[in-house]
C-alpha cells in the first residue's frame, strides 16, 4: 500500500475489517467497519491508537517501514475499547523503549487489560501538552465519549482533532480515506447508525465535549472508525452536534412484532392512515426480522415512534422485548410516540408496553389501539386520532 499522509508527517495507518460480522459481538456490520490509527513521525514520533488484535497483519510492518529506522517514542491511547487497544502489547514488544501517553482512567484499564510497568507509563491532564517537534499535541478530556477514560489528541500545529470514537462510523473505507472522496450518502447513515447504537446514550457528554471544543480551530477530523475529514469536518460536527441534542427530522417508524400477521395488519392500516396526512418518511419494521441496530437507528433520526405487539405468555414479545431494553438502554429523546396491540386472550402485549414507554422522555400523542383476534376497521378508530398527532 502506497503511504497514506494526511497532513505534515502524520500518516493514516488504518485497516478495514470485513469479515466481523458483528461489532462488539453486538451489531450487525453489513458494510463492516474501519479502524483508524494514525502515526506521526515527527522529530518525535507518535502512534496515536491501535487496532482489534488480528485485523491487520502487517501493520508493524507499515509502522516500520514509516519510521525508517527511527524508534517509536510515544503510544499515545485516546481509547482503551480493545477495537483500538488490543495490538498494545504488540507495540511494546517491537518498541520496548515507548513510553505510552494517556490519563489515569486508562492507565488503570490498560493494567487490568494488559498489565504495564509503572516506568513505561506518561500520564496526561486535561490540556497537557506534548512537543513532537513540528506537530505539538494538546490532550483534551472527554469523558464517556465513548468510556470514562476517553479522551482526544489536538495537535495546534495543523489543527488536527484525533476524536477516536466521537465522529465515527461503521462501513469499511473502500479505497476513499477523505471525506473528499466519499460518497457521503452512504455514510451518513453508518454515521448515524454508529452513533446511535454506541455513543448516542452518552449524548450529553457528546454535548459536552463539543462545548469544550467550541472555538479550537479544526481543520481535519481524524476517528478511530470512517472518513478522515479534511475538506469539510464542519459537516462531521454539525452531525454530531445534533444526533446528541436528539433533533430529528419530520418522520415515523412503526415497529411490530407479529406472531401471525394480525398486529401487522395493524401496523399497515396505521401508516396508510399518516401516509394519506402527507407524512412521507414512514418506516414500517418487523421487529422479528430487522435487527434493532437499523431500528434504533431509524427512531434517531426521526421524530415519531409507534411500537405495536401482540401478546405473548402474557407479556409483549420477546423481539419487541429486546428492541425496548436497547431503547431503554440507548435513551433516544424527544420523541413523539403511540402503542398498539392485539391479543387472542387476555392480553399483554400493550400491556407491557405502556410501562416502557413511560420509563422514556417520549410525548404520548393519543391513547393505545388494542384488538382481540383479527383486526376489524372499527376497532382501529383509534388511529385516526394517532395518525392525527403523531407528528
Ligand atoms: Fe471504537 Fe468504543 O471503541
Amino acid at each position: 500500500m502506497k503511504k497514506i499522509i494526511v497532513s505534515n508527517r502524520v500518516h493514516y495507518i488504518g485497516t478495514n475489517d470485513r469479515r466481523k460480522h458483528l461489532f462488539e459481538n453486538n451489531w450487525p456490520l453489513p458494510y463492516g467497519v474501519s479502524y483508524n490509527s494514525y502515526l506521526i513521525a515527527d522529530n518525535k514520533t507518535a502512534l496515536i491508537d491501535t487496532l482489534e488484535f488480528g485485523s491487520k497483519d502487517d501493520y508493524l510492518e507499515e509502522i516500520e517501514s514509516i519510521l525508517q529506522g527511527k524508534q517509536l517514542d510515544y503510544l499515545i491511547i485516546n481509547h482503551m475499547e480493545p477495537d483500538h487497544s488490543s495490538m498494545i502489547g504488540w507495540i511494546i514488544k517491537r518498541y520496548p523503549g515507548v513510553k505510552i501517553v494517556s490519563n489515569n482512567k486508562a492507565f488503570k484499564m490498560l493494567d487490568a487489560y494488559y498489565g504495564v510497568e509503572k516506568e513505561r507509563i506518561h500520564e496526561v491532564k486535561d490540556g497537557d501538552t506534548l512537543d513532537l517537534g513540528y506537530h505539538k499535541l494538546k490532550f483534551v478530556m472527554t469523558p464517556w465519549v465513548h468510556w470514562p477514560e476517553t479522551m482526544m489528541t489536538y495537535d495546534t500545529t495543523d489543527a488536527m482533532l484525533f476524536s477516536c470514537d466521537a465522529f465515527g462510523s461503521f462501513g469499511t473505507l473502500d479505497g476513499a480515506i477523505f471525506d473528499d472522496e466519499i460518497n457521503f450518502s452512504f455514510y451518513e447513515d453508518e454515521m448515524r447508525r454508529y452513533f446511535s447504537n454506541i455513543v448516542g446514550k452518552y449524548s450529553h457528554m457528546v454535548q459536552k465535549a463539543l462545548a469544550k471544543l467550541s472555538g479550537v480551530p479544526v481543520k481535519f477530523v481524524c476517528p478511530s472508525h470512517g472518513p478522515v475529514w479534511r475538506t469539510n469536518p464542519e459537516k462531521v460536527i454539525g452531525l454530531y452536534n445534533k444526533w446528541s441534542l436528539h433533533e430529528a427530522e419530520e418522520g415515523v417508524v412503526i415497529a411490530f412484532a407479529s406472531m401471525y400477521g394480525n398486529t401487522e395488519k395493524m401496523a399497515d392500516y396505521l401508516a396508510r392512515l399518516i401516509a394519506q396526512r402527507g407524512v412521507k418518511n414512514i418506516r414500517i419494521y418487523d421487529v422479528s426480522k430487522t435487527d434493532a441496530s437499523y431500528i434504533l437507528n431509524d427512531i434517531w433520526k426521526y421524530k415519531a415512534v409507534v411500537l405495536g405487539s401482540s401478546a405473548y405468555n402474557s407479556k409483549m414479545h420477546p423481539k419487541m422485548q429486546h428492541l425496548c431494553n436497547e431503547l431503554e438502554i440507548l435513551n433516544p429523546k424527544n420523541k413523539n410516540y403511540a402503542l398498539f396491540g392485539s391479543y387472542s386472550w387476555s392480553g399483554g402485549g400493550l400491556k407491557s408496553l405502556i410501562p416502557f414507554a413511560e420509563k422514556m422522555s417520549w410525548e404520548m400523542v393519543a391513547p393505545p389501539v388494542e384488538v382481540m383476534g383479527s383486526p376489524k376497521i372499527s376497532e382501529m378508530e383509534g388511529f385516526e386520532e394517532v395518525a392525527s398527532k403523531i407528528l
